[in-house]
């Protein structure tokens, strides 16, 4: 990890200080407050994602486009990001609150994370500093720092490959990434899963050569149980129904949702927070073989539904059918899953926007913690009709209705509802959009996978954890 410390005044030795400019000018209560007009005339801006560097005395300063409103966490990022190869900066935030600076040491990390394990480093800046204000005394920004780099970790995983990343590879991962941690890894291979009546998870894994494999990770911390679902596909072919190659690109993120239900309930037992979490990883590599599954094929689901399967790169459903039927189960207190579902739910909220579905308390219980957590996620509708799309005349459902274009996210979620009980808690969560990032990076934003919903989770078990 690298260093960031909390000071009240800039070190002599750190010449590069970065500082918030917003709509009003700069914002900082040192000696630089009065420079705002200066630093204009050099074409400083409160534009997010910019940055103007201003030799000044002996040091350089470098103000940060932040908007109208400062949100630490981005601005932080930003100003990470344009001195990442600076050897030390100091970051000026002795505007901030005892929130707002925890937010600002996330946001450090996530600025200077890129998608770069296949590439040499361009990244120089180890020594970070936190200018405080000097009232802010005992703050601790450990959480935070071990969250953001949680949130790395996941990022690092969800970029890997799928000819690096498979079932097993995961599996191996979860168990490294939890060591030393007060959680119990459970990985149920192909056998176990045949054992446990898995009819999802196995029939998607059927083409593959890595077999699939379903990965508990349990933290018992008391107070309310919450239970997560993480959709796995280490690789999205589409399966027969093949997706056409511009589609496939981009299909080593379909595991996103098992990283993202991983990276929080360790974030949460690292805390140590008074919650109790269960999380699924259904874990399988979408592949078309001699030994895949066919369209018309019907899988018996682990809750003993029987489901057509009429399009084989509808596989997300089908793996996260059994993870839902197992918590169900287990008679949790609220059921959240998370998946990059469907393409549909980028048609419909664009890339930064995950969907939020479901009935019961979750979600708005999501809703309030996205928010919290500045995650952009939106709640849409099970509209009552689109349910029959999905009526079988052999089985209990299919998969998806074929030739069907409208509210494919809509009809995902009303697929999953099949697998939870009617008006339990229960909040599906499609990050089919935001979970990669094809663009720039932009505030704490990466390249590559964002690692979104997984502030979102923590933050709700946070939430849980006080009720
Ligand atoms: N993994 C995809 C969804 C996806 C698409 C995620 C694009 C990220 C970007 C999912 O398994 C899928 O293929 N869904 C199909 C569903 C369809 C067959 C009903 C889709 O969205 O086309
Ligand atoms: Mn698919
Ligand atoms: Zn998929």
């Amino acid at each position: 990890m690298r260093k960031v410390t909390l000071v009240s005044i800039a070190s002599d030795n750190i010449k590069h200080i970065a500082m918030p400019m917003t709509d009003d000018g700069l914002v900082a209560a040192s000696t630089f407050a009065g420079q705002s007009e200066l630093l204009q005339n050099y074409g400083a801006s409160s534009k997010p994602d910019t940055a103007v560097q201003v030799p000044l005395l002996e040091k350089v300063l470098l103000a940060i486009g932040a908007g109208k409103h400062i949100d630490y966490r981005e601005f932080a990022a930003s100003a990470t990001r344009f001195g990442k190869k600076k050897p030390a900066l100091s970051i000026d935030i002795t505007s901030a609150t005892e929130l707002e600076v925890q937010q600002a040491a996330e946001g450090c990390l996530l600025g200077l994370d890129t998608p770069s394990s296949y590439k040499t480093s361009e990244v120089s800046l180890q020594e970070i500093e936190l200018v405080v204000d000097a009232s802010l005394t005992g703050l601790d920004i450990t959480a935070a720092l071990n969250l953001a780099s949680r949130i790395c970790a996941a990022r690092e995983i969800i970029n890997t490959p799928a000819n690096d990343l498979w079932p097993a590879k995961l599996a191996e991962l979860v168990t490294a990434q939890s060591a030393g941690l007060p959680v119990t890894v459970e990985i149920w291979d192909e056998a176990k899963l045949e054992q446990e009546g898995c009819g999802g998870i196995l029939g998607v894994g059927l083409g593959s050569d890595r077999g699939p494999r379903l990965i508990k990770i349990s933290y018992n911390g008391g107070g309310q149980h919450l239970g997560l679902v993480g959709k796995g596909i280490t690789f999205d072919t589409g399966g027969l129904s093949l997706k056409p190659a511009e589609s496939m690109v981009g299909m080593k993120y379909d595991m996103a949702g098992a990283a993202t239900v991983m990276a929080a309930v360790l974030a949460i037992a690292e805390r140590n927070l008074a919650v109790t979490v269960t999380a699924l990883l259904c874990v399988a590599e979408n592949m078309p073989s001699g030994r895949a599954m066919r369209p018309g094929d019907v899988l018996k689901m682990r809750n003993g539904k029987t489901v057509e399967v009429l399009n084989t790169d509808a596989e997300g459903r089908l793996v996260m059918a059994d993870g839902l039927s197992i918590l169900t189960e287990m008679k949790v207190d609220h059921i959240v899953d998370v998946a990059t579902l469907t393409g549909a739910a980028t048609i419909a909220l664009g890339t930064r926007y995950a969907g939020i579905m479901g009935h019961g308390a979750a979600p708005d219980l999501v809703s309030s913690a996205a928010a919290t957590s500045s995650e952009a996620m939106w709640q849409m509708p099970l509209p009552a009709e689109l349910r029959p799309l999905l009526d079988s005349d052999i089985a209990d459902l299919t998969n998806v209705k074929i030739g069907n274009r409208a509210g494919g996210m809509l009809i995902a979620g009303w697929f999953l509802s099949e697998f939870v009980e009617k008006d339990s808690s229960w909040a599906h969560i499609d990050i089919a959009g935001p979970a990669n990032n094809d663009g720039a990076p932009y505030g704490s934003t990466s390249k590559g996978a964002s690692g979104v919903a997984i502030r979102t989770l923590v933050q709700l078990a946070e939430n849980l954890a006080k009720n």
